[in-house]
């Protein structure tokens, strides 16, 4: 192993110590300190081009793009496999897998011991959030995957311009990962490296660590995402009072120039990208969406009693399947260069496709496992979960805060799951605590090929179910309090754009039309669009939505916005699961309101909708 030797800036000694130690367990055959430049980006991209990980695009079609497949053990986020290893079981909850700490440390400093021979050490220092902005934070990972190298380049900002702002003693949250697969002398690497028996992906929450072992994936191995964004910074903001969250944020902006920012939480695969990045339709003149973020929201209280949110990431890792010109043509303007694509199909002339990527697909591709395809194959060519990896300032629609070290004052929140039936197509919660509570109970119906009955409720509170790194409980008493804190808190919304009629089909077309309702959801923030009161909060009447351009009958509205007082009983029946399971910490006002919605239940006819008569 070759001596820990830190380039000149890096002056900060618990750091140098703590990649002394790390490479003494994992003996790499060197350690490399990443820079973050333009040239070592590329000679890292040519290093994988040469291992046969990653294949250059068409330099035309594609610039500076590469493509790779995984191994087909290692494509997705392995959530059974992810620990939160805090000291005391209580503090993980009930919805985490806990390990005690200690036993865990044993495990991984076994698996760890020499899991990097034959290959580099990469030290990655990295800045989630603007650099030097007050609510931004820094990490370092350690990684022997070139490949992670260049996907936190674009995801984060990495490098020198990190560790001179970490100087001699800065906090830094410490993050080692590895594909678990060392090398012996003279054996041959596979291209794409990792343990297909052994995957730990670890949290000690007290102490602000991340360990990943054995994936090369997404947010297993990119660790300043899911892992130090979401679970650690969720611990980080609950002691220090700030949000950590699983949100796109977007600035809406009115024909008359007014700018209204809204962040918005969604279970993982309903469309945030989509929605952070919402083409209005033509006919709404004059509106506009820019985005701040797609994934993840950092978001703290102001002295003005507002909050301010910043995105934490610098990059999309965007699900490609179901991109396209039509469904969201500023993604597909983001990953045109510049771009790694990982598990999509390879076209014959060198570039890229997915499902539902065009109308009808290329003749002949080579799908994501390598192997030769045409539609007849009867297989998909893309993985469900092939992603883009693109930079976030090539969004024709990026913010131009983005980068502001202040964030953005953030007006509403939103949050949606993917509900058949029951929840309708918004509403605004009455206040704070009623917001809260919805946020806590969203939940999305299991899919055919998720485990559990068809049908079946998933609930997925704030859409933070598998990166919250403590108690869930203790996450809503923290927003509660969060809330008693604001003096100008935030509205909030609930929205369901996947409601089906008796027919299976969606009832609401979604995607651009969306801008309809955050037109509402705008213009209630600011006091001037009516509504009027349901069992479940405020509800926007048919001549509240601005319908210009859609045809969409009355009719049709009122039976999206519809609250079936048979169906809430029952709904509201199963908040009592999530709540029993998380009884013990679970914030006292939570059974009052629910008892306040079913009681609201009973005032209104039995299928209570805004009706016409009621205009
Ligand atoms: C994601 C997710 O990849 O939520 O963003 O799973
Ligand atoms: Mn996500």
């Amino acid at each position: 192993m070759s001596v820990v030797q830190p380039p000149d800036y890096v002056k900060h000694s618990d750091l140098i110590q703590w990649v002394s130690d790390m490479a003494a367990l994992c003996k790499p055959d060197a350690v490399y300190w990443c820079d973050g430049s333009e040239t070592e980006y590329q000679a890292m991209c040519d290093k994988l081009v040469q291992a046969g990980t990653f294949v250059k695009l068409d330099e035309k079609k594609r610039p500076n793009s590469y493509y790779a497949k995984s191994d087909p053990s290692d494509v997705a986020r392995v959530e059974d496999r992810t620990y939160i290893c805090s000291i005391r079981k209580q503090d993980a909850g009930p919805t985490n897998n806990w390990i005690a700490p200690k036993e865990m440390k044993e495990t991984l400093g076994k698996l760890f011991d020499g899991c990097m021979r034959g290959r580099t050490m990469y030290v990655i220092p990295f800045s989630m959030g603007p650099i030097g902005s007050h609510i931004s934070h820094i990490g370092v990972e350690l990684s022997d995957s070139p490949y992670v190298v260049v996907n936190m380049n674009i995801m984060t900002r990495i490098g020198k311009k990190v560790m001179e702002t970490l100087g001699t003693n800065g906090d830094f949250v410490p993050c080692i990962h590895t594909v678990g697969m060392p090398l012996a002398a003279g054996q041959k690497d596979v291209e794409w490296p990792c343990n297909k028996d052994q995957k730990y992906i670890v949290h000690f929450p007290e102490e602000r660590a991340i360990w990943s072992y054995g994936s090369g994936y997404g947010g297993n191995a990119l660790l300043g995402k899911k892992c130090f964004a979401l679970r650690i910074a969720s611990n980080m903001a609950r002691d220090e009072g700030w949000l950590a969250e699983h949100m796109l944020i977007l600035g809406a902006e009115s024909p008359e120039g007014e700018k209204t920012y809204v962040a918005a939480a969604f279970p993982s695969a309903c469309g945030k990208t989509n929605f952070a990045m919402l083409i209005p339709p033509p006919e709404m003149k004059g509106w506009k969406i820019t985005t701040i973020g797609d994934d993840i929201a950092w978001i703290k209280p102001g002295a003005d009693g507002r909050l301010y949110a910043i995105n934490p990431e610098a990059g999309y890792f965007g699900v490609a399947p179901g991109t396209s010109p039509k469904t969201n043509p500023n993604a597909i303007i983001s990953c045109s260069r510049d771009s790694i694509f990982t598990n999509v199909a390879l076209t014959d002339d060198g570039d890229v496709w997915w499902e539902g990527l065009t109308d009808t697909p290329p003749a002949t591709l080579t799908d994501w496992q390598g192997n030769a395809w045409t539609p007849e194959s009867g297989r998909p060519a893309a993985h469900a979960n092939a992603r883009f990896t693109s930079p976030a300032h090539l969004n024709p629609a990026i913010d131009a805060a983005w980068e502001d070290p202040n964030g953005v004052p953030i007006s509403a929140f939103i949050f949606g799951g993917r509900r058949a039936t029951t929840v309708p197509l918004v509403y605004q919660a009455v206040n704070w605590n009623f917001g809260v509570y919805a946020a806590a109970t969203i939940g999305s119906e299991m899919t055919a090929a998720a485990a559990g009955a068809l049908g079946q409720v998933r609930r997925d509170p704030f859409a933070m179910l598998p990166f919250c790194g403590y108690h869930m409980a203790d996450y809503f008493n923290h927003w509660m309090q969060i809330g008693r804190e604001l003096s100008n808190p935030p509205r909030i919304f609930v929205v369901n754009w996947f409601r089906k009629n008796a027919e299976g089909k969606f009832m609401w077309p979604g995607f651009g039309d969306n801008m309809r309702i955050l037109k509402w959801v705008v213009e209630r923030v600011h006091g001037r669009a009516s509504s009027i009161e349901s069992p479940l909060g405020w509800m926007p009447r048919y001549n509240d939505i601005d319908w210009t351009g859609l045809d969409f009958t009355p009719e049709k509205f009122y039976e999206l916005m519809s609250v079936d007082r048979e169906a809430w009983k029952a709904e509201v029946l199963s908040h009592e699961e999530l709540f029993a399971k998380l009884y013990d910490r679970l914030p006292k006002e939570f059974l009052y309101m629910r008892e306040l919605i079913l009681s609201g239940l009973w005032r209104s006819p039995e299928k209570w909708g805004a009706h016409p008569e009621r205009e």
